[in-house]
C-alpha cells in the first residue's frame, strides 16, 4: 500500500456530522497518511483548528472562501492573523476569486484576495488559491502582488495548459482531485498532462467532487485511489510512482518537515 497525501478536504462540513470521527479514524489504515483541512468561513477556520488537535495526521489551512468574504470584518481579519501561527496550520487558504457563483461583488473579492496574501507573505506560509472563471483576473492579481514570492497552490486545477504555464512561471503548484476523472474534463487532463510531475499534488475537495465511479456522492479521501490511477495513466507512470512523488510534493509545498 502507499503513501497518500490529500492536500485538500473540508471535514468540518456537516456532511460528515452523522459519521465524522469513524472515518477519520478508518484513514490511516487506508494508507492516507496526512489530510489538510481547509478553512473557507469564520466557522470553517474554528472548526479546522479542533480537528487538528483531535486527528494527528491532519494539517490544516485558516483562510476566507472567495464566495464568504462579504461581510469580514477587521475583527476578523484580526482572528485570522493571530490563528494562523496555531501548530500544525500549514497555509493560507482558501483564498482567492470565484466568479462563477459571484456571490459577492468583485471588487471585495480581489480585497480579500490581496489582503489574504500579504498576511501569508508576513507569516512566511504557502497560500491555496481557488479561482473559477477568473483566471485573468487571478493570474494578474498573483503577478501584481509578486506571489511568486509566497508560494503556493492553485486547486482544483482546471484552466488551460497555456494558463498552467503562467502560474508555472510563479513556482506554484496544481490541486488534481476527483475532475480528473470526469469524461468530459479535456481541459484538467491536458492540464495534467502538460505540467510537470514534480508540480503536481492530489486532493478530493471532500465532501464535494467526488471521482467517477462515485460521482455525485459524498467525497472522502478514500476515494483517491481513483485518482491515482487516472493520472498514473495520463502521466504513464506507476501508481505506486504517482503516490510517491505527490506526497514529497505536498511536503514540499506546505513545507512540512517529515
Ligand atoms: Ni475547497
Amino acid at each position: 500500500m502507499y503513501k497518500i497525501f490529500d492536500t485538500h478536504a473540508h471535514y468540518d462540513d456537516e456532511q460528515f456530522d452523522i459519521d465524522r470521527d469513524e472515518l477519520l479514524n478508518s484513514m490511516v489504515a487506508a494508507g492516507i497518511e496526512h489530510v489538510v483541512n481547509m478553512g473557507a468561513s469564520m466557522d470553517g477556520c474554528r472548526d479546522t483548528l479542533e480537528l487538528i488537535k483531535q486527528y494527528p495526521f491532519m494539517y490544516g489551512a485558516i483562510g476566507i472562501h472567495p464566495d464568504e468574504v462579504g461581510e469580514l470584518t477587521d475583527e476578523d481579519y484580526k482572528w485570522l492573523e493571530s490563528n494562523c501561527t496555531a501548530e500544525k496550520i500549514v497555509a493560507i487558504g482558501e483564498i482567492g476569486l470565484d466568479y462563477y457563483w459571484d456571490t459577492v461583488d468583485h471588487a471585495t473579492q480581489k480585497e480579500w484576495f490581496v489582503r489574504q496574501m500579504n498576511l501569508a507573505r508576513e507569516k512566511k506560509l504557502p497560500i491555496v488559491v481557488h479561482s473559477r472563471d477568473a483566471a485573468a483576473d487571478t493570474y494578474d492579481i498573483m503577478k501584481a502582488e509578486h506571489a511568486g514570492d509566497i508560494g503556493g497552490v492553485v486547486h482544483c486545477y482546471s484552466y488551460t495548459k497555456e494558463m498552467a504555464r503562467q502560474f508555472m512561471e510563479m513556482d506554484f503548484y496544481f490541486g488534481f482531485g476527483g475532475v480528473l476523472t470526469f469524461s468530459n474534463a479535456k481541459k484538467a487532463k491536458e492540464a495534467a498532462e502538460y505540467i510537470p510531475m514534480n508540480r503536481i499534488v492530489i486532493e478530493t475537495d471532500a465532501p464535494y467532487l467526488s471521482p467517477v465511479p462515485n460521482r455525485g456522492k459524498r467525497n472522502s479521501s478514500l476515494n483517491l485511489p481513483y485518482v491515482i490511477k487516472t493520472l498514473a495513466e495520463i502521466k504513464g507512470l506507476s501508481e505506486e510512482e504517482i503516490c510517491n512523488q505527490t506526497y514529497e510534493n505536498a511536503l514540499r509545498l506546505y513545507r512540512i518537515q517529515k
